[in-house]
């Protein structure tokens, strides 16, 4: 019998990436999600790359009912919690939306397992809680903080877990801080599909090389960089899914653990590396305007890898050059 996993928010971007990594790795999957940021036709797209369609449930974490109904109906190893909302600057316009989906979602998540008695569980977090880097690369161990309410939201649940763990023997739990997560499957069924404006850099670039955008405004070239660009830490999406299944194999292995690892390359790459990346791969010119840096924003932030290496035997694999070129096979999908 195969394992059966609930992802929570698992037709979103990084969730289907990660669903098809755990049916790859002989998982059974079943997703809960309400449709706020996906569609439903993220599964037959799954479907096609695995050759199983994970099974679905329309719902929300914060529905108690729909949490019980469904360890109820499945016999649920472990939960990977995705589910919430992620925009920065929507965050601070509409904090408690944040704090609700966020927070109330992961403790409705929580009771809904201690309640059925499921002890493993793995939190997207999000390099975010490191707030302005004291030093780089970023350990585990540095300084967390928040300086928006989406920040603070992961602060808040990474904390929760942590009361958790120490309330109560036998939970297994990993939280993932992961640093930028960028491009697509190879095979360019699935991807990252924001509605309106892309708030970040990538999918904002992808949409100036199919021209439905002018230009890409690159914000900042005063920073203390190589180039006076702003640089991160971009990790290709299914690396960071691979980093999941070794995080849930760690977490159902152990009798009890709480683990804490940075999903990262451990490699910087300022703005204009990425839109020169991207141009190779897509063979268009990327216009772009140097324009003032966005409030909030940090000069430089990437990974150190050395713990998710050793405790989870990961690494990612894969350069900026094959983010691109599978952001661009997505992003031209007929
Ligand atoms: P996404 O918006 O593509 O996916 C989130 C999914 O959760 C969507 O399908 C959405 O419909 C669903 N959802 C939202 N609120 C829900 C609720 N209350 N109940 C049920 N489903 C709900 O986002 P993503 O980029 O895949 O991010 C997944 C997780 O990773 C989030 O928790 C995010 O904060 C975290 N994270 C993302 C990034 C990033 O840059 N993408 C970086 C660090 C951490
Ligand atoms: C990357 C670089 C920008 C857009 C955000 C969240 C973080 C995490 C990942 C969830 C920066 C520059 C961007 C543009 C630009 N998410 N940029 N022009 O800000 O590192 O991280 O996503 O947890 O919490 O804050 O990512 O892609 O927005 O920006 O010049 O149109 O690109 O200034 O240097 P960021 P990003």
């Amino acid at each position: 019998m195969q394992p059966t996993i609930l992802v929570t928010g698992g037709t979103g971007y990084i969730g289907s990436h990660t669903t098809v990594a755990l049916q790859q790795a002989g998982y059974r999957v079943v997703i809960l999600d309400n449709l706020s940021n996906s569609t439903p036709a993220v599964l037959d797209a799954i479907a096609q790359i695995t050759g199983v369609k994970p099974e679905f449930t329309q719902g929300d974490v914060r529905d108690r009912a729909t949490l019980d109904m469904l360890f109820d109906a499945y016999k649920i190893a472990a939960v990977l919690h995705f589910a919430g909302l992620k925009a920065v600057g929507e965050s601070t316009e509409k904090p408690l939306a944040y704090y609700d989906n966020n927070v109330h979602g992961s403790v409705q998540l929580l009771s809904a397992m201690q309640r059925a008695g499921l002890k493993s569980f793995v939190f997207s977090s999000s390099a975010t809680v490191y707030g302005d880097p004291q030093k780089l690369p970023l350990t585990e161990d540095h300084p967390r903080s928040a300086t928006n309410p989406y920040g603070h939201t992961k602060l808040v649940v990474e904390d929760i877990l942590e009361n958790l763990y120490r309330s109560e023997a036998g939970w297994r739990i990993a939280r993932l801080r992961y640093f930028n997560p960028v491009g697509a499957h190879t095979s360019g069924l699935i991807g990252e599909a924001p509605q309106g404006v892309p708030n970040n850099l990538m999918p904002y670039v992808a949409q100036v090389a199919t021209g439905r955008r002018p230009k890409v405004q690159v914000f900042g070239s005063d920073y203390n960089t190589a180039d006076g660009t702003g640089v991160r830490d971009y990790i290709h999406v299914m690396d960071l899914a691979l980093g999941h299944v070794k995080a849930l194999q760690s977490c159902l292995q152990s009798e009890q653990d709480l683990l804490t690892v940075n999903l990262g390359t451990g490699v910087g790459y300022s703005v204009l590396d990425m839109i020169r990346a991207f141009e190779q791969a897509s063979g268009k010119t990327i216009p772009y305007d140097l324009v003032a840096r966005r409030p909030g924003d940090i000069a430089a932030c990437w990974a150190d890898t050395q713990l998710a290496s050793q405790k989870l035997d990961w690494r990612a694999q894969k350069g900026i050059q094959e983010m691109c070129d599978d952001a661009w096979r997505w992003e031209t999908r007929s």
